[in-house]
């Protein structure tokens, strides 16, 4: 079965890092998101992949054909970003009326896709979350979806629609995704997916859901950093470096220098860090921390960072120094 998965979005909430990159590039846990969300889907047997891109797609096409040459991958370029719905429809002609399997490009689930991707009819993945009213959620009645709702102030139930979905109708998607662009309804501005199930729905299909187990959106820093930690923390060994401690992902070119790294920190290959105490963070590639002690922070590419303590976001080729005059604290560095 073939995926669909959007990524030409803007990634606006995640500024400055996707001035200049896709957000499905940015790293998590060593690797980009894209990459996490194709590496579990091609171990759950999907073995096609329509990558719908737009914004910095040609670094996508690019990553792809380096990294992973062997998926079979069929590009579809969204011109103009008109919504999440308009860019499924963009791949209409790609995908046909055979099943598929749709996921969003900032989305990495931990699921039994088995169940997933075998759904007898049109499969919707939901999670149960405590305060539903910032998400789309679905109104269910006797095991059916009867409607879906944005981000509803009432919710009908708190089940939040995780941006997974199985269309084994996928001729009554098209119908409905037609009836939404062709239509020209937008709803806040964009043609939404819900407004085409929904329109499914009114035609009589059936929706049934799907629960995931673990649910890891990428979309603003703080989800971005705590997706970072929760794979970390799942990786089978912490790679045996000094100064390394507690679950981290450390490009093995990456250089350490008398400094204390960990827990949660991905370090990007080319980076130089020294006399550094670092945790929870994300840092590109190719970035100089000298003499800096940070948490929670998020460093992009060729970045050069001196005498900082605290928490800081920087995009690519920043350039900072701060005050802290003594460097870090002195700290036994863990032996590997
Ligand atoms: P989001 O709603 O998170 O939009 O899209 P975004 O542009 O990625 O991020 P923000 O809101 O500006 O911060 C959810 C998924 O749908 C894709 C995105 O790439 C992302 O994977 N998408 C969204 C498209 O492919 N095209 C669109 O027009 C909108």
């Amino acid at each position: 079965m073939k995926a669909v998965i959007p990524a030409a979005g803007i990634g606006t909430r995640l500024r400055p890092h996707t001035l200049n990159k896709p957000k499905a590039l940015l790293p998590v846990a060593g690797k980009p998101i894209l990459a996490h969300i194709m590496d579990d889907l091609t171990l759950a047997g999907i073995d096609g992949f329509v990558l719908i891109v737009g914004y910095y797609g040609d670094a996508v096409r690019a990553w792809f054909a380096r990294e992973r040459p062997e998926l079979d991958i069929t590009f579809v370029e969204q011109t103009e970003r008109l919504g999440l719905g308009h860019a499924i429809w963009t791949a209409r002609e790609a995908l046909g009326d055979e099943p598929f399997f749709c996921i969003l490009g900032d989305t990495i689930l931990k699921a039994d896709y088995g169940a997933l991707l075998n759904g007898e009819a049109n499969t919707i993945a939901v999670k149960e979350v405590a305060d539903p009213r910032r998400f789309g959620v679905v109104e269910m009645d006797g095991g059916k979806v009867v409607r879906f709702v944005e981000k509803p102030e009432v919710p009908p139930s708190n089940l939040a629609i995780v941006g997974a979905y199985l269309f084994t109708d996928a001729a009554a998607l098209w119908r409905g995704l037609d009836h939404v662009v062709g239509g020209d309804h937008r709803t806040r501005g964009e043609y939404q997916l819900t407004d085409a199930l929904q329109h499914m729905v009114g035609e009589g299909c059936r929706f049934l859901t799907a629960g995931v187990d673990d649910w890891f959106d990428c979309g603003k820093q703080e989800t971005w950093l705590e997706t970072n930690r929760i794979l970390l923390d799942r990786l089978d060994e912490t790679p045996s470096r000094v100064g390394v401690a507690g679950p981290c992902f450390i490009a093995p070119d990456a250089v350490i220098v008398d400094s204390v790294i960990g827990p949660h920190v991905s370090l990007g290959p080319g980076s130089r860090v020294e006399h550094c105490t670092l945790s929870d963070c994300v840092i590109g590639e190719r970035s100089q921390l000298a003499h800096c002690r940070l948490a929670d922070s998020l460093v992009g590419n060729d970045c050069s960072l001196e005498n900082l303590v605290g928490r800081v976001n920087l995009g690519d080729f920043a350039a900072a120094s701060g005050s802290l005059e003594t460097g870090p604290e002195k700290t036994e560095a863990p032996h590997a």
